[in-house]
């Protein structure tokens, strides 16, 4: 089916920009590093969500919704840019937030897209951590119904079929960047989480008939799991799409070596890639995904894995509020780094 037949709103500033960055690929000594500019969607801060919910959301206007109900951790970027989204839409936004990470301080409990979400007008219910958030919200889209409102279930992340269609998208619209920049794209690396995200690009790769590679880089969850997980919702979108078959065997590659301590726990190699980013490119990257996914991309570069020559986009998928709620984990990392 053509991505055109699916419901769509737009919500996105596209195409987002394909940049080169010279200065650290330089200072890295490898491939030619480019950044496809996900953080710049345009909505609230933007990030990767923005172009999921374009899908997700226009689902839940045809179907008569009037709320949209979504769950995340409490830093969640996905939480705050469907806030966003239902601000923009004048739909009602109840949002449930885990307490996954603690003891991290005022910061990280009220500060970045906490205070976003509240500005953007959610409706927050925090919850302790529970055993599976997507049940959790199911239930709480069942008591909504029941008090008569049309509730939407958005899943955690944004990652079902249709959700990752705007990856679908995203990958298209790289590989027409690249020829018209008569550009080869050798790899892509990308932080993966609830999988929409990879599973929307490798989809999109293979039906444009230009199969990258992608590596995911875990952020919470070891590499089987998440692997298989992309899998799953790879072949669920693959035929969501109409596509004919079964996806190849063997495309989703997932690397959880950058996870450290845990889901939003902080790493040096996170710090050092944040600040590398930031000082050689003045990109901001986050704390949870992109700066694990871009400490992800500097092992493997120093470990020789791409070739000079050749061309690796890491994709930016967003997260920069979060720098707001780690603002003790970078001024400790300062100075430790001082003394
Ligand atoms: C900034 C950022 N990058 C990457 C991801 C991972 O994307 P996905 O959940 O589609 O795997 C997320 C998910 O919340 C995110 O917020």
């Amino acid at each position: 089916m053509q991505l055109s037949a699916f419901p769509r709103v737009a919500l996105a500033a596209l195409p987002t920009a394909l940049e080169p960055l010279p200065r650290l690929s330089r200072h890295l000594g490898g491939p030619e590093i480019y950044i496809k500019r996900d953080d710049s969607t345009g909505l609230a801060i933007g990030g990767n969500k923005t172009r999921k919910l374009e899908f997700l959301l226009a689902d839940a206007i045809e179907q008569g919704s009037d709320t949209i109900v979504t769950a995340g951790a409490t830093q969640s970027n996905h939480v705050r840019q469907t806030a966003a989204a239902c601000a923009r839409l004048g739909l009602a936004c109840e949002v449930l937030l885990e307490r996954r990470v603690t003891d991290k301080g005022v910061d990280y409990d009220h500060n970045g897209n906490v205070l976003l979400d509240e500005l953007l007008g959610a409706t927050v219910h925090h919850r302790p951590v529970v055993d599976d958030l997507d049940a959790e919200a199911e239930s709480f889209v069942a008591e909504l119904a029941a008090a008569g409102r049309k509730p939407y279930l958005v899943p955690v992340g944004g990652s079902s079929p249709v959700g990752a269609l705007g990856y679908v998208v995203c990958a298209r619209e790289m590989v027409n960047q690249a020829f018209d920049r008569h550009l080869t794209i050798d790899h892509v690396i990308v932080a993966t989480g609830s999988a929409g995200t990879q599973a929307g690009l490798v989809a999109g790769f293979e039906s444009a008939g230009a199969p990258v590679p992608v590596t995911g880089i875990c952020v919470g969850r070891p590499e089987a799991l998440m692997v298989a997980k992309v899998e799953t919702l790879l072949r669920r979108t693959w035929d969501y799409l109409g596509l004919r078959g079964d996806p190849p065997d063997g495309l989703v590659q997932a690397n959880d070596t950058f996870i450290g301590p845990g889901y939003g726990v902080p790493t040096d190699a996170m710090i050092e890639a944040v600040t590398l980013f930031a000082r050689f490119e003045g990109v901001l990257l986050d704390p949870v995904y992109t700066g694990k996914a871009a400490a992800g991309l500097i092992a493997l570069i120093r470990e020789g894995r791409f070739r000079r020559g050749e061309t690796v986009v890491f994709l930016h998928t967003g997260g920069t509020p979060a720098l707001f709620a780690y603002r003790t984990s970078f001024q400790e990392a300062a100075s430790a780094a001082s003394t």
